[in-house]
């Protein structure tokens, strides 16, 4: 006899994605590849491991990601590999490998691994839809980018989103900017969270991300980024403001907006959602990294993109409409019902779904009963009957299964007309 052997449960903090929920993966993603169409982005896939250097280098050894967050591992050869944390690292280093035609404009739909406290709304695998565009660095390019985004919420229906956005100046005036927020800091250590306490010098823009009241109170007083931009990031930041504006998105200044990642310069943003509890409300983020391209050994490229997270865009999506998104039908069709076991339920599937209907059928030769109970479950609009009596007869029997009166709505067809019915019945 074989020992019973526990049922294994996914990994804490990762989840399986099955029907009826999967339904609404497939609109979102669907929405998204539509819409990346329709802004010109072509569909880009890079491996979910990358040597650990792309993200360290990337996104920066002391973001709390790099530090803190990644799947690191040696694999068999000696590599020190880390699975993606994001999206933007891998997609900056494909382009540095394979220097495509500038401007670039590249989406993608990928799991994303980060070791955290898991709680609703925060996975350790979770899933983003995102852009990015390396090549250029007009305003232009940053207002398409966010309003791609926004127009993304408004296609799910989600009303209560929020743009938040900042600049971060570029190099030179970001890296003025830290050697004055560093000193200010260093005067206020002992004010400071018991985190930042000990790692503020670091890195002090973290301190500025940070949400405990202690940080929060001594930042407040202190210089803020865009006070210190220089004249071309302060103009390239009024343009992206006003084209935002000549499109009607409403973005508000958030001046402590540094996002958690090193490699950010100029143009950052975050969409928070309303309807989602405060610690995890932020449903999409980007910004523009002009040094990326350099720091992964390309050539100087800037750049520009964000990511939104599928999860939180559905747990949006529920708390603000609880009807499901239908945006692709993923209603079945039909369901073929049969007790011959002959060939002709194989056959007939075969002929709808080539019609380009959506159709299933229950198997391992079921009763009559057993096989409807299945076809009512299934959602299906009808259910196409073959018993020994049409199987002589060369017909089947057609019933709506959202009718409860079948006397009225039953129909027979002859075994060649069935598409021909079927698509007529359907589009009543
Ligand atoms: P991020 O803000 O770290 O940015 O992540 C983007 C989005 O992914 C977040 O706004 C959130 O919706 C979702 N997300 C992040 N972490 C989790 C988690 N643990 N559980 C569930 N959802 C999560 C980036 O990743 C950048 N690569 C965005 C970007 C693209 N910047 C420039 N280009």
């Amino acid at each position: 006899m074989s020992k019973h052997v526990t049922p294994f449960r996914a990994p804490v903090g990762t989840h399986d994605v099955i029907g009826p929920e999967s339904a609404q993966w497939e609109n979102v993603i669907a929405l998204f590849a539509e819409l990346a169409y329709r802004y010109g982005f072509e569909l880009a896939i890079s491996p979910l491991f990358e040597d650990i250097g792309v993200f360290n280098r990337g996104i920066g050894e002391h973001s709390d990601v790099a530090k803190k967050e990644m799947y690191v591992f040696d694999d068999r050869g000696g590599r020190t590999l880390a699975l993606r944390p994001e999206g933007t690292a891998s997609v900056v280093r494909a382009f540095v490998q394979h220097q495509p035609t500038t401007p670039w404009k590249a989406w993608y739909v990928t799991p994303a691994f980060r070791y955290e406290r898991p709680q609703a709304g925060r996975y350790r695998q979770h899933h983003q839809l995102g852009v990015e565009v390396l090549g250029t660095d007009d305003p232009a390019v940053d207002v398409e980018v966010i309003t791609m985004a926004w127009r993304f919420f408004a296609s799910l229906g989600l009303t209560r989103v929020r743009l938040l956005i900042n600049s971060m100046g570029h190099d030179e005036c970001r890296g003025a900017y830290i050697e004055l927020l560093r000193s200010y800091l260093g005067e206020h250590e002992f004010e400071l969270c018991d985190e930042h306490r000990k790692v503020w010098a670091d890195n002090p823009l973290r301190v500025l991300d940070c949400k405990k009241a202690s940080c929060v109170e001594v930042t407040t007083s202190g210089p803020m980024l865009p006070d210190h931009i220089c004249e071309d990031c302060r103009a390239h930041f009024d343009a992206v403001l006003s084209g935002l504006a000549a499109l009607g998105v409403e973005a508000s200044l958030n001046p402590r907006l540094v996002r958690g990642f090193d490699y950010y310069t100029r143009t950052t943003f975050e969409f928070v959602a309303d309807a989602l509890d405060g610690a995890q409300n932020a449903i999409g983020g980007g910004g523009r990294y002009d040094k990326l391209s350099e720091q992964l050994g390309g050539k100087p490229t800037s750049g520009i993109g964000f990511g939104c997270g599928i999860e939180r865009l559905l747990l949006t999506r529920a708390a603000e409409n609880d009807e499901p998104l239908t945006l692709l039908n993923r209603t079945l069709d039909c369901f073929v019902v049969d007790t011959t076991g002959e060939d002709v339920a194989t056959v007939l599937l075969d002929e709808l779904r080539g019609a380009g209907l959506a159709v299933n059928r229950a198997y391992d030769g079921r009763s009559m009963k057993s096989q409807m109970k299945v076809a009512d479950k299934s959602g299906a609009r009808l259910a196409i009957l073959v018993g020994p009596q049409e199987l002589a007869a060369g017909e089947v029997t057609i019933r709506d299964l959202r009718s409860t009166n079948f006397e009225q709505t039953q129909h027979t067809a002859a075994r060649g007309d069935v598409v021909a019915t079927i698509t007529n019945l359907l589009t009543k």
